[in-house]
């Protein structure tokens, strides 16, 4: 009896195991995960970057900054940001319509996940986009394509905005 319960045990404990590393396997594969649920965190601020911009041709459009609860107590109180922090830029077209600017489709979605050790690289911090309102990755050059320009906010821990209140 006894060894039948051990053998039970050891048989879940086996399999936690096995599950366990599959699923570290699964996150390592694609570095910065898709943020479920991000509409629900807290939005800091909101911009409309129009023809004439310099940052134009990739970010032209509305877009919304949001961070998770993490991130947020990190950027309110000016401090560098701890690990499993996540920050949001939210790319939209932007349309004319009655002389006011409305949200268009989803272009991107830009991501910015806090991990010290894994994303050395890059500041500590993992880049990715996800196209449209799929979860299609769009960036295959995060330090060319996206930290290279951040890495001029050094001071603010490669972070642009600041929280509006
Ligand atoms: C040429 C400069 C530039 C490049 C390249 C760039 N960004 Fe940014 N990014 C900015 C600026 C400026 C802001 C602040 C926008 C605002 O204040 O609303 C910003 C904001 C962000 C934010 C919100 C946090 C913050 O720093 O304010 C995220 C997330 C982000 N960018 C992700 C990305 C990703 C992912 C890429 C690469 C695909 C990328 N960025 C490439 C200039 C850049």
């Amino acid at each position: 009896m006894v060894k039948r319960i051990l053998a039970t045990v050891l048989a879940v404990l086996m399999t936690g195991l096995f599950l366990g590393g599959n699923a570290v396997a699964e996150t390592d594969k694609g570095a910065v995960k898709y943020p479920e649920g991000y509409r629900d965190w807290t939005h800091v601020k909101s911009m409309v970057i129009q023809k004439g911009h310099p940052l134009y041709e990739s970010f032209g459009g509305i877009h919304h900054i949001y961070a998770n609860d993490k991130a947020l107590k990190a950027m309110k109180a000016g401090k560098p940001f701890p690990d499993g922090s996540v920050l949001i830029f939210d790319l939209l077209e932007a349309k004319s319509e009655n002389n006011a600017l409305v949200e268009g489709p989803r272009k991107v979605l830009g991501v910015m996940q806090k991990n010290a050790k894994k994303f050395k690289e890059t500041g500590g911090w993992g880049f990715e986009g996800f196209k449209g309102d799929t979860q299609e990755r769009a960036v295959s050059d995060p330090k060319g394509a996206c930290f290279n320009c951040h890495e001029g906010q050094k001071g603010s821990d490669y972070v642009f905005s600041k929280y509006r209140k």
